[in-house]
């Protein structure tokens, strides 16, 4: 298939790019390059085996520069990326996330089937269970309140999307709900290049490994869990990545509309995963316990089951796997794409 990838030069696009051309198909990235650089487009390319990733640095609420793309290229499906992702900014500026992120996907969707491609897969996220009222998560689990903007994007965009294919069976569309992607492919080529000081927990602990950052904070020790910390399902980005082409089967048998999580079923505490980071790399991470993080839950963690069921996709890489490519990418890239 060929496949308009939105936001792939991104953190979870470059990995999918990979492995759908491993798996036989080809791409076109739009980017505004707003949270990304072209170069990890360069390593992808070098990482595929290919001369060079057809791109266009393209906001996806310019509405005449993706017809363009569009007129240029035949499209049997896109899967989008592109949005805003830092919880926190979201909360500060969400005039900013709902207009990128609705109004983007909008014009999206718009341009797209006025040129008649009407399959997309969305990266939607396991925030949308909001505080979850069931642990393994099921996909049949209630959608919960999203305590910030960015969350709500996501939410509202899945109601958008579903409303869409009910008013147009011709639609296809795959609601794919990640639960907490870590690591990087193990060439340590490519990875998470987060700008500024990491909201999330594994580039912190990188950072703090590499040098950047002294110490991790741990946000609350008092929760209802094992350990008192929170307790997360993380997920190698190569495993969400292969995800992505498993979903196209999906699409391929014209399912109307899917909704799969994509975790592995585990949960890890933050402890664990300092444990983990600390015995897979021999690095050792000071750490001091903090106050709670504001909008932050006790317990997330999926039922992958309905995606091995329907798709056969199942999480291959453990929680060593994703420390040690975690850390194969900082160690190799402490600047990221800059250096
Ligand atoms: P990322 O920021 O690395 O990638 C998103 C890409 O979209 C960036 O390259 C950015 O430049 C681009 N972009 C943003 N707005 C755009 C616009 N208006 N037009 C064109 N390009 C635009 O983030 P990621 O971690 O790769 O996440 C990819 C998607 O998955 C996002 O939609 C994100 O919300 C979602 N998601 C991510 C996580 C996570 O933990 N990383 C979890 C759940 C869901
Ligand atoms: C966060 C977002 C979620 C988003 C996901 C994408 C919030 C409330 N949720 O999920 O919407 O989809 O990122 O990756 O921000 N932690 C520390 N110290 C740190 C950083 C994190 O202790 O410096 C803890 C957190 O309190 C949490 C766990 O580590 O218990 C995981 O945090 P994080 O990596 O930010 O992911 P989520 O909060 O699960």
């Amino acid at each position: 298939m060929n496949i308009l990838v939105t936001g792939g030069a991104g953190f979870i696009g470059s990995h999918t790019i990979i492995e759908l051309y491993k798996a036989g198909h080809t791409v076109v990235v739009v980017d505004n390059l707003s949270n990304s650089s072209k170069e990890s487009l360069r390593r992808v390319a070098e990482l595929a085996g290919v001369e060079k990733i057809p791109f266009y640095p393209v906001d996806i609420r310019d509405r005449e520069g993706l017809n363009k793309v569009m007129e240029s290229h035949t499209f049997d499906a896109c899967i989008h990326f592109a949005g805003l992702k830092a919880v926190g900014e979201s909360v500060e500026k969400p005039w900013e996330y709902y207009e990128n992120n609705i109004n983007g996907t909008l014009v999206l969707l718009d341009v797209m089937r006025k040129h008649n491609c009407k399959n997309i897969i969305f990266s939607s996220s396991a925030t949308v269970y909001g505080d979850p009222a069931v642990i393994p998560i099921t996909e049949e689990c209630p959608k919960g309140h999203c305590t910030n903007p960015y969350g709500q994007t996501k939410s509202m965009l899945e109601e958008i999307l579903m409303d869409i294919q009910k008013a147009d069976p011709e639609w296809n569309v795959v609601l794919l709900r990640y639960f907490n992607p870590i690591g990087a492919h193990p060439s340590g080529r490519i990875g998470e290049d987060p700008q500024g000081i990491p909201n999330n927990l594994m580039p912190y602990i990188t950072q703090v490994a590499v040098g950047k950052r002294a110490e991790l904070g741990v946000f609350g020790n008092d929760y209802d869990t094992p350990d008192g910390t929170g307790v997360r399902d993380f997920i190698h980005v190569v495993d969400l990545a292969t995800g992505h082409v498993k979903a196209l089967q999906a699409i391929q048998r014209q399912c109307g509309i899917s909704i799969y999580n994509l975790g592995t079923g585990h949960g890890y505490s933050v402890l664990d995963l300092v444990k983990a980071f600390q015995s897979a790399t021999g690095i050792t991470i000071p750490y001091s316990i903090k106050a709670r993080r504001p909008g932050d839950i006790a317990t997330c963690y999926s039922n992958p089951a309905k995606a091995e069921r329907e798709l056969g996709w199942k999480a291959q890489n453990g929680i060593n796997e994703m420390c040690r490519d975690a850390w194969n990418w900082q160690r190799q890239n402490p600047e990221g794409y800059k250096a």
